[in-house]
């Protein structure tokens, strides 16, 4: 314990930054699976973090998710969120309106007196809608803003959770099982090494892309998450974890 250690996490705070490759762990108490108030302050904790980050007329881009709606929750105004503008990460992946990237944009927006664009795609997207909907100027341009991002924010689920919530096909369970995926973020799929065994057919970020953005944070908790959390950083594209004690303490056993 130190004495600057209020959350007392610190030391777990440390060895997941360690092992895990990330610039900032930040660790709230309780179990997000069991209480709906740890979400919320998950959620908190991640718009105080954002704050921290933001500078006027950035880029923000996020995903869906209920984690990542309950941040839009907690979301308020900040003096450096001036010009600021929220993008969704990526196209359509399947989930209900209020879990959408582009319903979170807007919340986030209109809370930090932002603005936010939209991206309109229909779901799921054939190869043939894919590659027409990529030339429409209006994608394009947002395409682009998605490109020029400062800030990512994003949710990680399990990824058998993920699939069933989106109606994935047998097909596509198929594949899922063969491949042992274990987690999911942005509509990709992990095993639990970190590499990819399936991908949802959308528009927006590619995982390639975060590699050039400086801030990606990975917003998630409970202890039913702790392999999928582990899986999805393997590969290193989030630099920053904010999580719950659950899925932390869950986390480093399996270190
Ligand atoms: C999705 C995101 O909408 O939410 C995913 O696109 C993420 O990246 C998922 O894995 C997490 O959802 P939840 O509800 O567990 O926060």
């Amino acid at each position: 314990p130190y004495l600057d250690d209020l959350s007392g996490f610190q030391a777990i705070e440390e060895k997941i930054k360690q092992t895990l490759k990330l610039d900032h762990v930040i660790i709230t108490p309780g179990d997000s699976d069991q209480h709906d108030w740890v979400k919320q302050d998950l959620g908190l904790r991640a718009v105080e973090f954002l704050q921290l980050q933001l500078q006027s007329n950035q880029t923000i881009a996020v995903t869906g998710g209920t984690t990542m709606a309950t941040a839009a929750a907690m979301m308020r105004p900040s003096i450096h969120s001036n010009g600021c503008v929220f993008v969704p990460a990526r196209g359509g992946l399947g989930e209900r309106v209020e879990n959408q990237a582009n319903t979170i944009c807007a919340e986030m927006a209109k809370k930090m007196k932002g603005d936010y664009r939209m991206l309109y795609v229909p779901d799921p997207l054939s190869e043939e809608t894919y590659h027409s909907i990529i030339q429409e100027p209006a994608v394009k341009d947002i395409l682009h803003m998605i490109n020029q991002a400062s800030i990512v924010m994003h949710g990680i689920g399990d990824a058998f959770t993920m699939a069933r919530r989106r109606k994935a096909t047998a097909h596509v369970l198929d594949k899922l099982k063969s491949g042992k995926a274990v987690s999911e973020a942005f509509g990709y799929y992990f095993n639990r090494s970190g590499e990819v065994v399936y991908k949802v057919r959308t528009v927006g970020m590619q995982l390639e892309e975060l590699s050039n953005i400086r801030t990606v944070i990975a917003i998630a908790g409970g202890k039913s998450k702790a392999e999928a959390i582990d899986s999805y950083l393997r590969q290193g594209k989030s630099n920053v974890l904010i999580t719950d004690e659950a899925a932390a303490k869950a986390l480093i056993k399996g270190f």
